[in-house]
């Protein structure tokens, strides 16, 4: 069977495919119209590297990598960044992308993704680090904005100025997780929707949406920190800020994101149908505006 090629046009809302749900997904091809995953799953896993093979025949692929550290240091893990080039030669995915972000320490992998200081030494680091990542992988990378739970007081320039000024230098291009805006604007105290307008919308080419969790602040009594756990819906308040993006975006991919207590595959599809029809929406709306302006 042929395979669904690279250059095909992606669009729409997409899934997260995590391990529980690929027998499910190439046993019953489920109606998703595009697929995410993690390489990190797959690497060590012959056997779901296999079952992604065959879902790949039936659906095209994205490629969300958490292990190709950017902002480390001590550099791009090489011998990662090598083992995701093969795997992604051998999946011919639709996009890759990775997080702005450190996740290893002095050959260490850290559970969490933390957060960069946002100045010009980091600026110089990362731009050669993703020059090195999409030399490696021989395509252009999407690199996210993290959720965000404290700053540096080193930072000199804000979250948008950064990875704007990122896009130019390198070329990459942005994944917009909408709710690590709203998560980090909550944490942060600053407005989303400022956020996004500020963003550049040309650089921009996938958004994501996953659910948060409120716990207590610890250092400020009776006011909660969100924590973007991707084990919950996604919020409503997100949801609205998702709308503004679509109409600053465009109806651009969007994938869905559920890593912890992962529901039915079903209950994963109606978010990402519930995203389809705000994009079907402001489809609809913004050629009658331009018609009647
Ligand atoms: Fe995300």
């Amino acid at each position: 069977m042929k395979m669904i090629s690279s250059d095909q046009e992606v669009g729409g809302a997409g899934v997260g495919l995590r391990l529980p749900h690929i027998h499910e997904v190439v046993e019953t091809r489920p109606p998703a119209r595009w697929l995410e995953i993690h390489p990190e799953n797959f690497l060590a896993n012959p056997h779901a590297t296999e079952l992604l093979l065959e879902a790949r025949r039936h659906y095209p692929v994205s490629v969300h990598t958490v292990g190709i550290s950017i902002g480390s240091a001590a550099g791009v893990d090489r011998t990662h960044l090598r083992r995701v080039r093969a795997f992604v030669d051998g999946l011919d995915p639709c996009l890759v992308s990775g997080h702005l972000a450190w996740s290893t320490h002095q050959g260490e992998y850290l559970n969490d993704l933390v957060p960069l200081p946002y100045d010009e030494e980091t600026l110089r680091l990362l731009t050669e680090h993703i020059d090195e990542v999409q030399d490696g992988l021989g395509r252009a990378y999407l690199v996210e904005n993290p959720a965000s739970y404290f700053g540096f007081t080193s930072s000199t320039m804000n979250e948008v100025e950064f990875l704007s000024e990122l896009t130019e230098r390198t070329g990459c291009r942005l994944l917009c997780d909408v709710s690590n805006v709203y998560v980090s604007a909550h944490n942060m105290g600053y407005d989303p929707y400022e956020y996004i307008d500020r963003l550049p919308a040309q650089s921009v080419g996938e958004l994501h949406l996953g659910g948060f969790t409120a716990e207590p602040d610890e250092a400020l009594p009776g006011a909660e920190i969100l924590v973007d756990t991707h084990a919950a819906f996604v919020a409503e308040p997100v949801w609205a800020l998702y709308d503004y993006a679509v109409r600053k975006f465009g109806a651009i991919p969007t994938l869905i994101e559920w890593d912890d207590e992962i529901p039915s595959f079903a209950t994963l599809l109606a978010e990402a149908i519930r995203a389809d029809q705000i994009m079907a929406r402001r489809a609809a709306v913004e050629p009658a505006r331009a018609a009647a302006g």
